[in-house]
């Protein structure tokens, strides 16, 4: 099965100028609407799931094992590919167990995933822990996918994305997003070696590692890479307290984009990533006659 041209999987995803940004600040801001890929397996939850998918048929895998927080959309991706493409899925969450009114959880399990709890010490050691080769082993015949989904295999889908983008708006001079690993920037860096755009990154997490992570990924997925294209900027003061952290002047931002532009974030990545631009934009970090694509990854729930 080609899991791209399925009809439940929208691709190319569509693109959407927000005029008054240029009417103001003299920036052209387009936004990839790359959430309407699917409701459920939205982004870039579908761009890094897609190569794991055509790998896992070409290999002759039963299924897919994974890991994921309690509420994350990596863990809402997995049970949609469960309901949609009948796949068998194992994820091993962190976490003390089941709760009903997690609603993440909750439709998981009615989708058909199979869920291992384990505890947060144990679940920091993933894939090498013993509790989790222990379970692995008992399912040799399943691909085993990281958290979020950024392995090797992610890369073929990102690259589908930078395609998109690249037919679609040929002229940019910025692609911006959001980072959570990395592996999204880190798959799109690999494929900018020879574009003129640079890509700035807003970091959900608090830190000062984003840079080595993105570079990282740049060598997981391109393995005979020399020199890493000098074209990133990671702007990271606009977490907003860290990872998960939620505070009402984010939510009064979100919800004045939606009124405002009719267009949904989310508060843990694309809605601090979005405010880190439009500050940006302000402060004149990007400069008239720019041409910035946001890509919205995601992570909207219903
Ligand atoms: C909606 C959304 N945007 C961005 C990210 C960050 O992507 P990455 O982990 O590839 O940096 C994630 C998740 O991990 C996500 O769910």
């Amino acid at each position: 099965m080609n899991f791209s041209s399925s009809e439940v999987i929208k691709c190319p995803t569509p693109v959407r100028e927000i005029k008054d940004v240029y009417q103001q600040y003299g920036v052209k801001l387009i936004v990839k609407e790359d959430y309407q890929t699917h409701p459920i397996i939205s982004g870039n939850k579908w761009r890094k799931l897609n190569g794991n998918l055509q790998h896992m048929q070409s290999q002759g895998y039963e299924g897919i094992i994974s890991f994921g927080g309690a509420h994350s959309n990596h863990l809402y991706a997995l049970a949609g590919l469960r309901q949609l493409f009948d796949i068998p899925v194992i994820v091993l969450v962190r976490g003390d167990g089941f709760d009903p009114e997690n609603e993440t959880l909750a439709f998981a399990k009615t989708s058909g995933v199979k869920l291992y709890f384990i505890d947060r010490a144990a679940y920091r050691e993933k894939e090498r822990g013993e509790i989790a080769n222990k379970i692995i082993s008992e399912f040799p015949n399943y691909l085993v996918i990281p958290e979020g989904g950024s392995n090797q295999f992610a890369l073929s889908g990102i690259q589908e994305l930078y395609s998109e983008i690249k037919v679609q708006i040929p002229d940019y001079s910025h692609l911006v997003l959001s980072m959570g690993t990395g592996g999204t920037a880190g798959g799109l860096l690999s494929c900018m070696k020879k574009d003129r755009a640079q890509m700035v990154v807003y970091p959900a997490l608090k830190g000062d590692w984003m840079q080595a992570e993105i570079i990282n990924y740049v060598k997981l997925f391109n393995k005979n890479v020399v020199q890493i294209p000098n074209k990133l900027t990671v702007r990271s003061a606009f977490h907003f307290g860290g990872y998960g952290k939620i505070p009402t002047d984010l939510l009064l931002f979100i919800d004045e984009v939606k009124n405002k532009y009719d267009l949904p974030l989310d508060p843990i990545y694309t809605g601090k990533a979005f405010f880190g631009l439009m500050e940006d934009i302000k402060n004149k970090f990007y400069k008239p006659g720019d041409i910035v694509v946001f890509i919205h990854t995601g992570g909207l729930r219903e």
